[in-house]
């Protein structure tokens, strides 16, 4: 696969009618506290990838500088309605399979429900894995294939892919399921060791979540959230991964903007800074700068 298709949300208002309207308190709160869990409570500088409208931002303002990348520019333009223009974020609009940073950069990354519109899913961890410093944390959440929904509809005839085995499976265009096992494996050899493994979401059915108080499932769910060190059967799965015995440590300091972007296409760096545009000294490209968002998709 040369370019992997990217699930588009430009002009989405996946923020609103998901989550704002949508009756998933119960999962972002469940979601809050699994980072809570697994991320450390500060550092330097962060990567967001599929930051979207920046529901999850709020949770990592321990760390001194925070990178939003989403290739929907549209949902960068909500985030940083919500959360302003300050020097603390920086707005970037690229392709995950194609990321514009220097190589070890960041001391900490997080993708949350971003990995099930992978269709390349590898490829994606493999450029995380070149953006992060040796010791780096990356916090993954992906969309379990083998939960217990699937496995009764398999068992039953109701469902034909099998949740039990490694590949993933495409439910809907460009939204996949994954095996735990798979994924694993794919950090793994990429030079990552898997720390800790949360499972979340237990009660997301709709009758539950109706009759029951979203304080009483948060409660247990945070509970049974650590039983994803031994089995894995939510739709939701959150792990602590750490990259290990790389050259090079973890930045001493928060890197400027310049030192921060190469150029996504030939890899060269640093970026010279024209304000307007940043233009690589190799390939001559200019990658455009608008309204304090940094736009790495096409460029000018
Ligand atoms: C389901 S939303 C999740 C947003 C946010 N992480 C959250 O949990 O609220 C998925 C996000 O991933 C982004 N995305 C999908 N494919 C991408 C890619 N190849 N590169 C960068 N962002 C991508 C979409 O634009 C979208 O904003």
């Amino acid at each position: 696969m040369t370019h992997p298709p990217v699930c588009n949300y430009e002009g989405s208002d996946y923020q609103t009618s998901f989550w704002d309207k949508g009756g998933r308190e119960y999962e972002d709160r469940t979601e809050a506290i699994a980072i809570k869990r697994l991320l450390p409570p500060g550092g330097r500088l962060l990567l967001e990838l599929g930051a979207g409208a920046g529901r999850n931002t709020s949770r990592y303002l321990g760390f001194d500088r925070i990178v939003l990348l989403d290739y929907s520019r549209t949902q960068l333009e909500q985030a940083q309605a919500r959360l302003g223009t300050s020097d603390k974020y920086i707005y970037v609009a690229a392709d995950a399979y194609r990321l514009p940073f220097v190589d070890g950069v960041f001391d900490a990354a997080t993708m949350i429900r971003v990995l099930h519109h992978m269709a390349d899913a590898p490829r994606a961890l493999a450029q995380v894995k070149n953006a992060l410093a040796s010791g780096g944390t990356f916090i993954l959440e992906f969309a379990n294939k083998q939960n217990l929904k699937a496995i009764f509809r398999y068992l039953l005839g109701r469902q034909k892919w099998n949740p039990f085995t490694r590949e993933p499976v495409e439910f809907v265009k460009l939204n996949f399921d994954f095996h735990p096992k798979a994924v694993r494996e794919w950090l793994e050899g990429l030079g990552f060791t898997v720390e800790r493994t949360l499972t979340l979401s237990h009660f997301r059915v709709g009758l539950l979540k109706r009759l029951l108080p979203t304080g009483m499932l948060v409660f247990f769910d945070a509970l049974l959230q650590w039983t994803g060190a031994w089995w894995q059967l939510t739709p939701s799965v959150f792990v602590k991964a750490v990259l290990e015995n790389q050259a090079g440590g973890s930045p001493k300091r928060v890197p400027s903007v310049r030192e921060l972007f190469k150029c996504p296409d030939c890899g060269n760096s640093p970026l010279k800074d024209e304000s307007a545009y940043l233009e690589c000294p190799g390939c001559k490209k200019r990658w455009g700068m608008k309204d304090g968002i940094y736009d790495f998709r096409e460029p000018l």
